[in-house]
C-alpha cells in the first residue's frame, strides 16, 4: 500500500468512527480484536445494503427464497461439510516475538511490496509460485519460498520460523450448562449450511422446481489469525450467501449466469466497472469444481468482496451420508436424450457468496472524497462527501428550516410528515445552513431541502444535490416525487 493510499484508508476509518458508522467494539475496554459494532448511520447504510442484496435475490428472480436459519447447528453438520477436517489456513509463527502469522498474508504482502518497487512481473510470479505450492500443500516448499524472499516478522525483524502448520478457524462452545455433560458445538463459519440442511424443507414447502435458489443473510464466525484492514476480516461478520440448485450437468451455466448476474448488481449501485476484475481460483476448496472471487480495487488494493462457487453436489451428499437421511429431487421433466423423466438425484449447486461487512467497506471506499472548492470570491474551501449511492445511502433527505422560529418549522414538519413514510428523512434546525450541508455531505444524504421565509409565499423550497452542490427552487409538492425516483 502507498503512503497516499494508506492514508486515505486511514482517513476512511477515522471518518466512518466519528460520523457514526463504524465504532471499534467494546472500545471503552479498549475494543476487542477485529470486532465492530455499527453506530446509527452505518447501521442504516448496512441494512440498506443487505434489504438491497435481499431485494435483487428473492424479489427478482420469482425462483429464490429465504430462510433464516439459526447459528447453532447440530454439530455434525460441520463434520459432514468438511469444515471440522478441512477448514483451516496454514499458518506460521515466528520463534522470537511468538506472533503467528498466515502464510498467504505474508507472501501477498511480499508481492505488494515488490509491486510498489515496479518489480510487477516478479510479483506476479512470486503470486503464482504461492498458488502452486498452497494448492499442492506442499509446506516445506512454501517455507523455503518465504525464506528465499527474506520475509521477517514485523515484531522481532528476524526470520526464525516455526514449520508451517494448518490451524482450524471454526469457534466452538457448549451447549447445556453443565461443561462436563455438555457437547461441543461450533458458531457457524458460513451460512450456506443452514440452506443446504434445509433443502427438502425449503423445496417442499415452498414448492420449488429445479433451478431454483435458497437465500439467506446471517451472522458467521471465524477465528481469524491475522485480522486486520479494519472491517475487511473480521473474526464476527455477516454474510449474504444463495445456494442455487441446478441439475447435474448443467453447473457450468449456471456459474457463468451468476458470474455476470453478481457483477452487474454491483454495477448497478453506479460504482465503475473498472474498480471491479475478476479472479478464478487455482486452489479450488474441497468441495468446489469451480470458483471465482469477485475483486474489487479497494485503497489497499484489489481484494475479494464476493465469491461465486459450484458446490458439485458435495454438500448434499455429504450430509445424505451423515444423516442417511435422502437429499434427492425427482425431476418431472423429460429429458429429451431418453424421452423419460431425469427422475431422482442430488441437485448440484452453484454459490454467491458475499460478506455484508467486505461490502459496506467497499461503499465506503467507493464513496468517500475529500474535495476543495473555490468560492465565487477565489477563496477556496473544502468538505468531506460521503457519494453513497442514493438507493443506500442511510438518510434519502435533509429537511432543513432555514431559521428556527417565524412558522419555518412547521411548513418543514409538514414536509417531513409526508415524506418520511416513504423514506429515511433527517430533520434539523441548528446552526448556519452551510455547516448543516456539510454535515449531511458527511453523512452522504443525497438531498438536502431548505425550508426558507419566500417558501411561506409561494411554497417553493430549495432542494441542493449532495454531488454537485446544485442547488434549486422547486415547488415544496415535487420532492416526495424526486427523491422515490433517485432510490427506486
Ligand atoms: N459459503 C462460502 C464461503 O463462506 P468464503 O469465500 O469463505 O466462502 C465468502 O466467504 C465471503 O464472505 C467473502 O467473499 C467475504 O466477502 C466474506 N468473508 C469471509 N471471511 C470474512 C471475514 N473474516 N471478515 C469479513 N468478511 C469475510
Amino acid at each position: 500500500m502507498s503512503i497516499q493510499q494508506d492514508n486515505t484508508f486511514q482517513a476512511i476509518i477515522s471518518h466512518a468512527k466519528e460520523y457514526g458508522f463504524v465504532f471499534p467494539s467494546s472500545e471503552i475496554y479498549d475494543g476487542l480484536s477485529a470486532v465492530y459494532d455499527y453506530g446509527p448511520y452505518g447501521s442504516e447504510l448496512k441494512k440498506n445494503i443487505r434489504d438491497y442484496w435481499w431485494k435483487s435475490m428473492t424479489q427478482f428472480h420469482e425462483n429464490i427464497v429465504g430462510i433464516d436459519a439459526a447459528i447453532f447447528m447440530h454439530p455434525t453438520t460441520w463434520k459432514a461439510s468438511g469444515h471440522v477436517d478441512n477448514f483451516s489456513d496454514p499458518m506460521i509463527d515466528n520463534k522470537d516475538s511468538k506472533k503467528r502469522y498466515r502464510v498467504d498474508h505474508l507472501l501477498e504482502a511480499r508481492a505488494d511490496t515488490l509491486r510498489e518497487a515496479g518489480k510487477g512481473a516478479e510479483a506476479d510470479a512470486l503470486l503464482a509460485e504461492m498458488d502452486r505450492l498452497l494448492a499442492a500443500e506442499d509446506f516445506a516448499a512454501l517455507k523455503q519460498l518465504m525464506l528465499d524472499q527474506q520475509i521477517v516478522c514485523s515484531v522481532s525483524g528476524t526470520s526464525n520460523w516455526t514449520d508451517i502448520r494448518q490451524f482450524n478457524l471454526m469457534f466452538s462452545t457448549q451447549l447445556g450448562s453443565v461443561a462436563e455433560d455438555a457437547d461441543t458445538i461450533y458458531l457457524r463459519p458460513e451460512t450456506a449450511q443452514g440452506i443446504f440442511v434445509n433443502f427438502l424443507n425449503v423445496q417442499k414447502t415452498a414448492r420449488m422446481k429445479i433451478p431454483f435458489g435458497i437465500a439467506q443473510t446471517g451472522k458467521a464466525f471465524r477465528n481469524e489469525i491475522v485480522a486486520r484492514q479494519f472491517i475487511f476480516r473480521m473474526r464476527e461478520f455477516e454474510q449474504m450467501e444463495m445456494q442455487f440448485f441446478v441439475r447435474p450437468g448443467t453447473q457450468m451455466e449456471w456459474y457463468n449466469y451468476w458470474k455476470e448476474n453478481r457483477l452487474n448488481w454491483h454495477l448497478s449501485l453506479g460504482i465503475p466497472r473498472e474498480k471491479y476484475r475478476y479472479h478464478d481460483h487455482v486452489k479450488l476448496a474441497h468441495y468446489a469444481d469451480a470458483a471465482l472471487d469477485i475483486e474489487y480495487e479497494f485503497p489497499f488494493g484489489f481484494k475479494e468482496v464476493e465469491g461465486i462457487h459450484s458446490r458439485t453436489d458435495f454438500d448434499l451428499r455429504s450430509h445424505q451420508e451423515y444423516s442417511r437421511k435422502k437429499q434427492q429431487y425427482f425431476d418431472s421433466d423429460v429429458d429429451p436424450a431418453t424421452g423419460k423423466p431425469y427422475g431422482n438425484y442430488i441437485p448440484y449447486v452453484v454459490e454467491t457468496s458475499i460478506g455484508l461487512d467486505r461490502m459496506f467497506l467497499l461503499v465506503l471506499s467507493h464513496a468517500y472524497a475529500e474535495e476543495t472548492l473555490t468560492k465565487e470570491d477565489g477563496s477556496t474551501d473544502s468538505r468531506v462527501v460521503m457519494r453513497i449511492p442514493a438507493r443506500i445511502a442511510p438518510n434519502k433527505l435533509a429537511i432543513l428550516p432555514l431559521v428556527k422560529k417565524d412558522g419555518l418549522p412547521e411548513i418543514a414538519r409538514e414536509l417531513m410528515n409526508a415524506c418520511k413514510p416513504h423514506f429515511k428523512c433527517f430533520y434539523e434546525e441548528k446552526d448556519a445552513i452551510g455547516k448543516r450541508y456539510r454535515r449531511q455531505d458527511a453523512i452522504g444524504t443525497p438531498f438536502c431541502v431548505t425550508i426558507d421565509h419566500q417558501t411561506k409565499e409561494d411554497n417553493m423550497v430549495t432542494i441542493r444535490y449532495r454531488d454537485t452542490m446544485v442547488q434549486e427552487r422547486i415547488p415544496m409538492d415535487q420532492v416526495l416525487q424526486i427523491v422515490n425516483q433517485a432510490i427506486a
